[in-house]
Order: C-alpha cells, then structure tokens, then sequence
C-alpha cells in the first residue's frame, strides 16, 4: 500500500485514521497509552494482528510516561496499562498476544535499570510491528496455493495492510496471487455496519489495481449458489484450539453457504491468532458494540429513535466449515484441532 498503517516518531504513534478512508488519509497521533486505547476501541486502527502491534506501542508509551517514577511504582503503574489497553477490544486475541509479549520482556528485565527496559520495550514492540509483514508475505506464500488460475475470490471485512502492519492476510493472498499473474478477480463484501470492505478493502484493491467488484453483504449467496465463487478468503480475529474461528460478523453465513454450494472456504491468520487457552469457539468472547453503527450511516440516522438494536461485531465459524487455515507455518487442513496443535510449540 502506498500508505503506512503506523508509524513510530518522534516519542508517538502515528495510525492512518481508518474512520475517514477513503475520503480522507489523515494520520492520528498517540502519545500516550490513553491515546493507544482510544484508537483501538473507537477503530481508528482495527483489525488483529494491527491492534496488537498498536498495544504494543501502547505498552512502550505507558513505560516511557511512568519511567521517572521509583521502579517498584514503574513496574506497577506500566502493569495496570497494560490490563487497561488489553480490555480496548475483547474478541481479537493479537491484542492481549502483543502485550503479553510486552508483559514478558518486563518480567525477565525487571531488574534492570527502567532507561534499559524501556530500550528493550521499544525494540519489542518494532520486533512485533517488523515480524508481522514478514508473517504475512509468509502467509502469502502459502496461501497463493489454494487460489485457482483465472478464479474468482470472495472476502469479508477488511484484512488487508490497513488490519495488519503491512501486507494482510486473506488480502495478502489475494495481493500474492494478483502480483504472480493469477488473473484473478476479487468480489469484495462491503461488511455492515462499519463497511471495511467498502471503505477499505476497495481502497487497497483500487490501489493495487486488483480486479474487483463491490457488493452488498446479502449478494454473495445469490453468487456463491451461481458458481461465480472459487474460493472464499477470510481473516480471524481468535482461532479456537478446535479450529472454529471468530471472525467479522457475517463470516458465519458465508462459510455455510461455502459448505452447501462445496466452495473452499479459507481462514488466513498467523499463529499468534490461534488460541490454544480456548478449547472452542463457544468460549470465545464476543464484542457488541454501540447501536450507533446499524442505527446511522455516515453520521445519518437511518432507524427510528425507539427500536433495539443488537450489535456483534463478530460470529464464530464452526471448525466444519473451514476447509483450512493458512498460517506462516503452513496450511493447517482437517482435523484442524490435530493439525493446528502441530504449531504450538
Ligand atoms: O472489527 P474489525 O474491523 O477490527 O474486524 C476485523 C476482522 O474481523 C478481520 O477479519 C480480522 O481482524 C483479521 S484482520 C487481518
């Protein structure tokens, strides 16, 4: 992409406001965990593997704003941020991942002078940010495997390099297989109520020059039951041991349309996304969020004042419909609670 997700200068966090793209490319700058948190939960910065990176440097900002403190107080006040940008968005494990890492480099470097846990946690944290573009391309590489010469792709919500450092997953893939001349083409979800497909995911296949039609959500069954569908590419925000996997809400339908029509259906996220804490997907939290995004578009109320509204911003893909999750270790296929076991270690 032509524009970096994040940035760390000059003491500060610089994230391209995902609330304004594509009419916009703004940046918002944090510089202190409080900002981090903000950005996370209000999406200036979305998707998991770019939230985590984010609380990462979240986590480096908070010590570096407590470093003149006495090192027991250091230690302690740097642990409660932590807890306090872990709680910014429950369902993406990349979140509490990333600042367990963080959390980790504390514990083994408590000893040492803070100036030097604070040199270890800001390279932790551009270790995280570096090593996710990496993953992905890796991913990538895979990946490229299951998309057919000529085929037409299917995608949901926005997994590209606005979700990620840099890259993507599932539209990592499907950058990987328009750079090595797969002809392909791309239908891309436009993902209510926050519309990352129709305001991001069209932004990077605009910018990439991807083939590509937008549509509404409710359209895939009509071309996934017409055979205009090859293959159906997603992105995960938690992976259960099991292998049932929480993704975008709407991913759910998609995959059992996949499995009624016998479409390949793909999750693509790196191992750090799988949870092995988590035997299935039912223990998986699942974030609501405000009514606000189904009540308004654009800052437009389109529902009257008196009605409910219920909100998950994600739904759990039952393992069974999930032809295989493409990981930087390779493609784990079914039983994937065997096969994903296989990377943890
Ligand atoms: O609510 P969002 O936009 O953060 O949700 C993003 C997704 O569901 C993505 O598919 C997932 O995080 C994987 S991103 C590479």
């Amino acid at each position: 992409m032509k524009h970096e997700t994040m940035e760390f200068t000059d003491g500060g966090l610089n994230l391209i406001d995902q609330r304004k793209l594509p009419g916009e490319v703004t940046y918002f700058r944090a510089t202190d965990y409080r900002d981090v948190r903000l950005a996370i939960s209000d999406m200036v910065v979305r998707g998991a593997p770019a939230i985590g990176a984010t609380g990462a440097y979240g986590t480096y900002l908070a010590a570096l704003e407590y470093s003149s403190r006495p090192k027991d107080e250091f230690l302690q006040l740097v642990k409660e941020a932590c807890d306090q940008l872990a709680s910014a968005r429950p369902t993406a494990v990349n979140l509490t991942w990333a600042i367990d890492q963080m959390k980790g480099l504390i514990d083994e470097h408590a000893d040492q002078p803070i100036e030097e846990i604070l040199e270890v946690l800001f390279d932790g944290a551009e270790e995280i940010a570096a090593e996710d573009v990496e993953i992905n391309k890796e991913m990538a590489r895979h990946g490229v495997e299951v998309v057919p010469r000529g085929a037409n792709v299917l995608t949901h919500c926005n997994t590209g390099a606005l979700a990620t450092v840099g890259y993507g997953t599932a539209l990592g893939v499907i950058r990987e297989a328009h750079k090595t001349g797969k002809g392909i083409h791309v239908y891309a979800d436009e993902t209510r109520p926050r519309l990352q497909g129709a305001r991001l995911t069209a932004f990077e296949l605009v910018e990439e020059e991807i083939s590509a039609t937008l549509i509404a959500d409710s359209v895939a069954a009509t071309l996934i039951r017409d055979k205009k569908v090859d293959v159906v590419l997603v992105g995960a925000d938690r992976v259960a041991a099991n292998g049932d996997t929480a993704n975008k809400i709407g991913t759910y339908g998609l995959s059992e349309l996949c499995a009624v029509h016998d479409v390949p259906f793909y999750v693509v996220a790196p191992t750090s996304t799988v949870d092995y804490s988590v035997e299935s997907g039912a223990d998986i939290e699942i974030e609501e969020r405000s009514p606000e995004e189904v009540l308004m578009i654009n800052g437009k109320r389109i529902a009257p004042e008196e009605i409910d509204v219920y909100n998950p911003a994600f739904d759990v893909t039952p393992a069974k419909n999930v032809t295989g999750v493409i990981t930087e270790r390779g493609i784990a296929r079914s039983p994937l609670k065997e096969s994903l076991s296989r990377f943890n270690d």
